[in-house]
């Protein structure tokens, strides 16, 4: 369900590009808030507007490989394997940074994160920048665009819900056919390391490399997070709702919404496999029951729980399978945020 933007809306994103403005762009996993990568004030908007810290480092989004040689140097040949597979799509790549690239866009580290996005309004808007530079590296610095530590947005409308008055022009792409953010694999050391977990799984990564390296891709989260602490990410707690959520075994969930009923309090359910309409709830979101359709509706339903001043959310626990380890992650990290503001008394 793409929508295809007005030439003239293109044009206008490309003269606010180059003029230093901020645009909110479709991909095809999440919207994101994009700037000038090559221009720290440019850059320095997309912190001010999302509220991140400025160690937190961004992704440089390119209209193809080839502008990868632009940003990143020694990138070994299992990236380019990598690459080759997966671009255009939600895969970015960790690697060494050229000396120029901006500090403001790698948080400080000698490190860039690039990614080729699919989604076509994404890519001609990338192409056109590029066109615009001649032959300066091009590419558009764009973190997920919502405000820090909250739930990336997958329409256009849900850019507006986290800017309001402040919201910058967004090309509408339509609906995010992906809907999680991309699979963020390191490719700045020996081996590959998985950072956050994605659409592309670590299965799909070991099966296009060769040798040595697919025995790798580490895809261990305890170790990613040591190695690269400001993956902001893979903070233990982000992706948050302001409601607190809970994720509940399938055949707990009568028992406990009976126990909140009973406290007075207000629920809202997120459920694929069990019909609660027995017991008391106030607000039900019936998710598909395949990986790739929860994906896509994930955070809409949690930016629509959230929306309705409920006391909980009571997300049904998920499948415990390859393809959906990605949403469990980042439900994980939605559960989290709370656990820790209980715990500091805020
Ligand atoms: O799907 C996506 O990746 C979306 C779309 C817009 O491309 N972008 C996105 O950006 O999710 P953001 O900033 O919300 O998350 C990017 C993650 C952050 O956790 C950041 O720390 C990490 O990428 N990252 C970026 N550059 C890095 C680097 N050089 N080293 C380690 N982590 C990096
Ligand atoms: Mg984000």
């Amino acid at each position: 369900m793409v929508n295809s933007p007005a030439p003239a809306d293109f044009a206008h994103a490309l003269d606010l590009l180059n003029a230093g403005a901020l645009v909110a762009l479709p991909t095809e996993t999440v919207y994101g808030l994009g700037a000038d990568a090559s221009n720290p004030d440019a850059v320095a908007k997309i912190f001010a507007a999302k509220g991140r810290p400025a160690d937190h480092p961004l992704i440089v989004h390119l209209a193809n490989a080839e502008a990868m040689q632009d940003w990143a140097r020694d990138v070994p040949e299992y990236a380019r394997q990598l690459a080759a597979a997966f671009w255009p799509g939600p895969l970015t790549l960790i690697l060494k940074k050229q000396s120029w690239v901006l500090d403001a866009v790698t948080g400080g580290q000698d490190t860039v994160g690039l990614r080729v996005p699919a989604h076509p309004v994404a890519l001609e808007l990338l192409r056109c920048f590029a066109a615009s530079r001649h032959d300066s590296p091009a590419g558009i610095a764009a973190p997920s665009a919502n405000r820090f530590g909250r739930i990336s947005p997958t329409t256009a409308e849900h850019v507006r819900d986290e800017f309001a008055d402040a919201t910058p022009f967004i090309l509408d792409g339509g609906p995010c056919a992906v809907g999680i953010e991309s699979t963020i694999v390191d490719c700045s050391r020996h081996q590959p390391v998985v950072l956050r977990p994605g659409h592309i799984t670590a299965a799909q990564i070991a099966a296009v490399l060769s040798g040595e390296q697919a025995q790798s891709p580490a895809n261990d989260m305890h170790a990613a997070r040591k190695a690269a602490p400001r993956v902001s990410g893979s903070l233990a707690a982000h992706y948050a709702p302001a409601t607190p959520l809970r994720i509940v075994k399938s055949q707990d969930i009568p028992e406990v919404l009976a126990v909140w009923q009973h406290a007075g309090k207000r629920c809202g359910v997120v459920a694929y496999s069990v019909d609660p309409r027995d017991a008391s709830f106030h607000e039900l979101v019936r998710m598909p029951a395949t990986s790739m359709e929860y994906a896509q509706g994930l955070y809409a339903a949690l930016r629509k729980l959230d929306a309705e001043g409920l006391d909980q959310i009571i997300v049904e626990a998920l499948p415990d399978s390859q393809d959906w380890a990605a949403i469990a992650d980042r439900l994980q990290r939605a559960t989290a945020a709370h656990a820790l503001a209980d715990s500091s008394g805020r």
